[in-house]
């Protein structure tokens, strides 16, 4: 019931502000992000590694409207992405980029610019011996995000896509997209979007991804099943299972700090489970979208904000 409120809230800059303040260490941001330098991000990822896990680093941004600021990004994927080759990391460490934090908002040349710059992630991510994919934004971007993956997927077929559950396009889209090689992940979404193009009822959501599920189960792809929901996980081994998919046809996927003993156990089972860990200052909007999922934690976060 809260989740629209706060992602409406989200928006607010004096919110932001606010928020902004908030220094990294403080408890409530820590639990989702593990820090604001590469350095951070890759010992999180050793760590994880270690203990049989893959990962999947993002470069926290968002709707730039700076072309300096999208030139950043770039820099900072490429030094990630050889940090982590040169640790030996790359074989289990793969990318997630926002087209947005890399152009696709600029006026005029936007999706050119993020198509360009997306296109350097994906080189430097092959010459370190990994992939990219290409996290999902709000509903107004789908169209131009999919029109990016398919010019890019023409050099960089390994390019991951992420499909939203709760939009009603995405059972269709998956059947575009469940083809050999292609890797889909499929997440519920995280956004405050309209009911003219997405469901509003966990119910309703819940049965899209299972519909979802089995489109992609059932496909030629690779499957990245991305929720911790419990019945979600259950269903889509039990689909893995009817299609007779081995370990490593797909593979589960949660965010840093969310349920981590179960990404343990399903690792420990044989299952290919890999941990999105977000990264860097621009923390804010990630941290509102997981505060809106989990409303318990907005005592924990206000008490942060009043104690800083
Ligand atoms: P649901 O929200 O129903 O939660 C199920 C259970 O998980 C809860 O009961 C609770 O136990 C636990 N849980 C969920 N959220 C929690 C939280 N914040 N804190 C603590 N516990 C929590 N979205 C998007 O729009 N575009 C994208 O590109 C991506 N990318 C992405 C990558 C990966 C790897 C994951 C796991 C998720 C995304 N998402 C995303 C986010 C996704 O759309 C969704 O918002 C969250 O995963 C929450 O949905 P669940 O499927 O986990 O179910």
């Amino acid at each position: 019931m809260l989740r629209q409120p706060i992602l409406l809230l989200a928006k607010s800059d004096k919110v932001k502000n606010l928020v902004s303040t908030m220094p990294v260490s403080s408890g409530i941001v820590t639990s989702y992000v593990p820090g604001e330098t590469t350095g951070s991000a890759v010992d999180a990822s050793a760590g994880l590694i270690d203990d049989g896990l893959h990962v999947t680093l993002d470069f926290l941004g968002e709707d730039t409207l700076d072309r300096a600021q999208a030139d950043a990004t770039v820099a900072a994927y490429k030094e990630l992405l050889a940090e982590l080759a040169r640790r030996g990391l790359s074989g289990r460490a793969e990318v997630s980029v926002k087209l947005s934090a890399v152009g696709q908002a600029l006026p005029d040349e936007g999706e050119k610019v993020a198509l360009e710059n997306a296109r350097e992630i994906c080189r430097a991510a092959r010459n370190a011996g990994t992939t990219v994919t290409l996290d999902m934004e709000d509903h107004t971007t789908t169209d131009s995000t999919l029109e990016i993956l398919r010019n890019l997927r023409k050099d960089f077929p390994e390019t991951g896509a992420v499909l939203q559950a709760m939009l009603h396009r995405t059972e269709a889209d998956c059947r575009s997209l469940a083809y050999e090689g292609s890797r889909v992940r499929l997440c519920k979404g995280a956004y405050h979007e309209p009911e003219s193009v997405a469901f509003q009822d966990k119910v309703d959501i819940d049965k899209s991804y299972v519909r979802c599920l089995k489109v992609l189960l059932a496909g030629q792809g690779y499957p990245m099943i991305a929720s911790h929901d419990p019945r979600m996980i259950q269903i889509a081994s039990a689909l893995a299972s009817r299609h007779g998919r081995n370990h490593g046809t797909y593979e589960f996927q949660m965010l840093y700090g969310i349920r981590p003993e179960e990404q343990r156990r399903l690792a420990e089972a044989g299952e290919t489970v890999r941990v999105y860990i977000p990264y860097g200052q621009e923390w804010y909007g990630y941290l509102m979208r997981r505060l809106a999922e989990r409303p318990q934690n907005l005592t924990f976060f206000l008490r942060s904000l009043v104690s800083k």
